[in-house]
């Protein structure tokens, strides 16, 4: 081995260690962009049953979106099945539409700052978990009824204790 061979081999170690990967995963970006979605929050919102359960959500269901919505000014918007949009578009593509604006309460102003190789991680790891599940409900405007189970997030002024419905809690 020579010393260019064994600095790579050290780097393949090294990233190894940090990143466990899966057997048969030979795409080191793969690790990556799992570690990225993991702790940049993209599973807080864009996997069912994320927050409620700390994060004890099995791999095989992240990503695949939500019903739940998130109400407020802007109408109603759900995560949307990433593992979903991803499929037809090409790494480009994918960082052009991670980089747009979008309604709250996407933290798209964040993701936009994400570096070109950061992006490329997550697009690998989002085509390497392949599709599944079916796509998040479409957002509703303004005024409309929502027959989703959703959050209401607008600011409220200080009350008296907060009074949570049976129904609510389920
Ligand atoms: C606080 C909740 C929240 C978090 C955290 C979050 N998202 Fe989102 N995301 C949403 C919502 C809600 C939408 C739909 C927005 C809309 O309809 O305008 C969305 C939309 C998107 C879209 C557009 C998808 C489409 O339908 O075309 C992409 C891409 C995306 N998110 C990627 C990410 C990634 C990557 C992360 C992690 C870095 C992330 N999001 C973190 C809530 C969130």
């Amino acid at each position: 081995m020579n010393l260019r061979n064994t600095t790579l081999f050290t780097a393949a170690v090294l990233a190894a260690a940090h990143f466990p990967a899966q057997a048969g995963e030979a795409d080191p970006a793969v690790a990556r962009g799992r570690y990225l979605v993991q702790v940049s929050g993209c599973n807080d919102c864009h996997t069912d049953g994320y927050m409620p359960r700390s994060g004890n959500v099995p791999e095989a269901e992240w990503l695949q979106g939500s019903s739940l919505g998130f109400a407020g000014p802007w109408g109603v918007t759900y995560a949307s099945n990433l593992r979903l949009i991803v499929q037809d578009m090409s790494a480009k593509a994918w960082r052009a539409h991670a980089r747009a604006e979008r309604r709250p309460p996407m933290p798209w102003f964040n993701l936009a700052r994400m570096s070109d190789g950061d992006l490329d991680a997550i697009y690998r790891y989002l085509k390497h978990a392949g599709p599944a599940g079916a796509p998040a409900p479409t957002a509703i405007a303004p005024g409309q009824p929502i027959p989703t189970a959703h959050i209401v997030f607008v600011p409220q002024p200080p009350s008296g204790p907060v009074q949570v419905s049976a129904a609510a809690k389920e």
